[in-house]
């Protein structure tokens, strides 16, 4: 199999509500996994077992090829699999570049290496020079010096996603990326993040904009009432008469 990432039969229930029930999914590596559903199916619930937020009922949460069921939210984040409020908030009055260098795992600062002051001052260029690198890859890189407040939403987004890179993240994991957003942006935002699963990430992603999102979607899962109800590439899923009447069915349009 070529997932970096699969749930099996996972389940999490708050009192006698089953928020989620039964769910297996599975993230192909290179991938733009979408999860889709109407308003309180599950999705957040899902993500926050996904990430050890939540700790399941019942079920398995699988990473890398390791079972990471119940690992706690920083120890899933150090593996790699990053979601964006995982990741100290941006310092809005830091610089972008400063705040990309914030959450990159720095090897000088570790108490064996400090005292080796000379190792420490490459490891800070060499930073830089990656953290430089980062803001290329998602548009970024003529705001480096400019304050984090000045951005606007598109590029704030962009500026999660690089410090989700610069921490090291294989499987990134959003939460409506393009919420609030103009489709214009929204499109540049979702162009960038494919150019980056080119470069071999992957991402997992809940996004209510399906209409914009769905195009650059490799794979969709559908959600209601806690349960898978519908699963495959974009056009199907959305095709799918199940789909279109939780969606349309009861008027509700997230
Ligand atoms: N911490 C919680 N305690 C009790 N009920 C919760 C909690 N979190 C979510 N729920 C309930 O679980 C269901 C799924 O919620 P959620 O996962 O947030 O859905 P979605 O993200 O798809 O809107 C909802 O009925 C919600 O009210
Ligand atoms: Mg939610």
């Amino acid at each position: 199999m070529d997932y970096i990432f699969q749930t099996e039969k996972v389940t999490k229930s708050f009192g006698g509500l089953v928020a989620v029930n039964d769910v297996s999914i599975g993230v192909k590596e290179q991938s733009f996994t979408m999860l889709i559903g109407p308003n309180g199916s599950g999705k957040t619930t899902l993500l926050n077992v996904c990430t050890g937020v939540l700790r399941p009922d019942r079920g398995k949460v699988l990473f890398g090829g390791a079972d990471i069921t119940g690992w706690a939210s920083h120890r899933v984040y150090e593996a790699g699999l990053v979601r964006s409020f995982q990741i100290p908030l941006p310092f809005l009055g830091l610089t972008v570049l400063d705040n990309v260098l914030g959450a990159m795992r720095n090897p000088g600062e570790s108490p064996l290496r400090a005292p080796l002051h000379r190792s420490w001052l490459d490891h800070e260029q060499d930073n830089v020079d990656k953290a430089l690198d980062i803001l290329r890859r998602v548009g970024l890189a003529r705001h480096w010096d400019q304050p984090s407040f000045a951005l606007g939403a598109a590029q704030l987004k962009m500026l999660e996603v690089a410090r989700g890179l610069s921490a090291g993240a294989k499987l990134i994991v959003l939460d409506e990326p393009i919420g609030g957003v103009d489709p214009a942006s929204a499109d540049e935002i979702l162009s960038y993040v494919s150019g980056l699963k080119a470069q071999g990430l992957t991402f997992l992603v809940v996004e209510h904009r399906i209409d914009i999102a769905a195009p650059f979607a490799d794979y969709v899962y559908a959600m209601d009432l806690g349960r898978i109800i519908s699963q495959g590439p974009p056009g199907e899923v959305l095709n799918d008469p199940k789909v279109i009447e939780v969606y349309v069915g009861r008027d509700e349009a997230c």
